[in-house]
């Protein structure tokens, strides 16, 4: 078969791990051909392509990023684009589609199944939030590096007796913040599935300080306080309807300051916890995951996503993984509770 490749969306470390094993297996031991797509659905939109071969993945298992490029491109929000993809797709003599990507990009992919392209997908994304798997790849390693931060935030805060608050990623699932917070040790970690009382976190700031310990707050970029709504860079949304969320940390120390009359400052993390080398931990199930992709092209069980149950890859039809979001459960977050404050 002659198969296409392309990872959207925002990128993650592992994602060239799934890469290389998809063309390892596929060309080594299955007999396969690949065509790479530049920049997720751009690619068959606008028929970006590259070469694909054991050259092209030869020593990208490390690196963090993607060989193909990614973007939030919504061939169903272009006038005429899932024509435009099916009909690429057929001029380029494709015959199936491994499609690595979150939400969005595995939601574009659902649809385009019913329209008959045969295709296969591979969750990834640094918020953990896709409902079919345990984990994606990514989540690991921005957990690693949030915690890395919150460790060294603690000596400075301390040094300085301040509130610093560490703002991470995740959208409208908190498991970054969960585990990292849980990880680095903080004081108070917020999440958007648990709106919080600002009252209550400048209380358990207030009973840090008295320990003579300085309080280390993690804040998910969606939290919002009681009655409040999610913080936002900007207003505008993008192609799959996302605003960009932002800002909650900043509020968050300015009220901070304002009711406990102490010094805060936030830390936003950002675009950081994509970047750089996976942890072994993801470059082992991305790695996983392709092999196991590849095996699901090989066998034309279409309309599948690889995902991780336990300690099992298994596959399972793609729209259960985009059907409703993966959040924080309250058991969990309450078992965090007792090192709050
Ligand atoms: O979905 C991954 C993610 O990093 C979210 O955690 C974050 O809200 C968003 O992408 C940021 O998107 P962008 O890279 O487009 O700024």
């Amino acid at each position: 078969m002659r198969i296409g490749v392309l990872t959207g969306g925002g990128d993650c470390p592992g994602l060239n791990a799934v890469i290389r094993a998809v063309v390892r297996k596929g060309i080594g031991m299955q007999g396969h051909e690949f065509v790479g797509f530049r920049d997720g659905w751009r690619g068959p939109l606008d028929n970006l392509t590259m070469d694909l071969g054991i050259p092209e993945v030869r020593g990208i298992l490390p690196r963090g990023g993607t060989i193909l490029g990614s973007s939030r491109t919504n061939p169903f929000g272009v006038d005429g684009g899932v024509d435009r993809v099916v009909e690429n797709l057929h001029a380029l003599h494709v015959d199936a589609l491994i499609a690595i990507g979150g939400e969005d990009t595995l939601g574009v992919a659902t649809k385009l199944h019913e329209r008959g392209v045969n295709v296969v997908g591979v969750p990834k994304t640094i918020d953990n939030d896709l409902n079919a798997t345990d984990y994606t790849f990514g989540f690991d390693t921005a957990v690693n590096i949030a915690m890395e931060a919150i460790d060294r935030l603690h000596t400075t805060a301390e040094s300085h007796h301040r509130a610093l608050i560490v703002e991470v990623m995740g959208r409208h699932a908190g498991w970054i913040a969960l585990h990292a917070g849980m990880a680095g040790g903080a004081n108070v970690i917020l999440l958007p599935e648990f709106p919080f009382s600002l009252q209550r976190v400048c209380a358990y700031v207030e009973s840090r300080f008295q320990a003579h310990y300085a309080p280390i707050i993690v804040v998910a970029e969606g939290a919002t306080p009681d009655g409040g709504e999610n913080a936002t860079i900007d207003k505008g949304l993008d192609a799959f309807g996302h605003v960009r969320l932002g800002g909650i940390g900043e509020w968050l120390a300015g009220e901070i300051e304002k009711a406990t009359g102490k010094e805060a400052r936030t830390t936003v993390l950002g675009h950081i916890q994509r970047g750089g080398t996976p942890t072994a931990f993801d470059r082992m199930l991305a790695t996983r995951f392709g092999l196991h992709a590849i095996d699901g092209v090989h066998e034309g069980d279409w309309g599948k996503m690889v995902a991780l149950r336990g300690t099992d890859i298994v596959r399972v039809p793609i729209s259960e993984a985009t059907a409703k979001l993966k959040t924080v459960d309250p058991k969990l977050y309450d078992e965090v509770g007792v090192f709050f404050g």
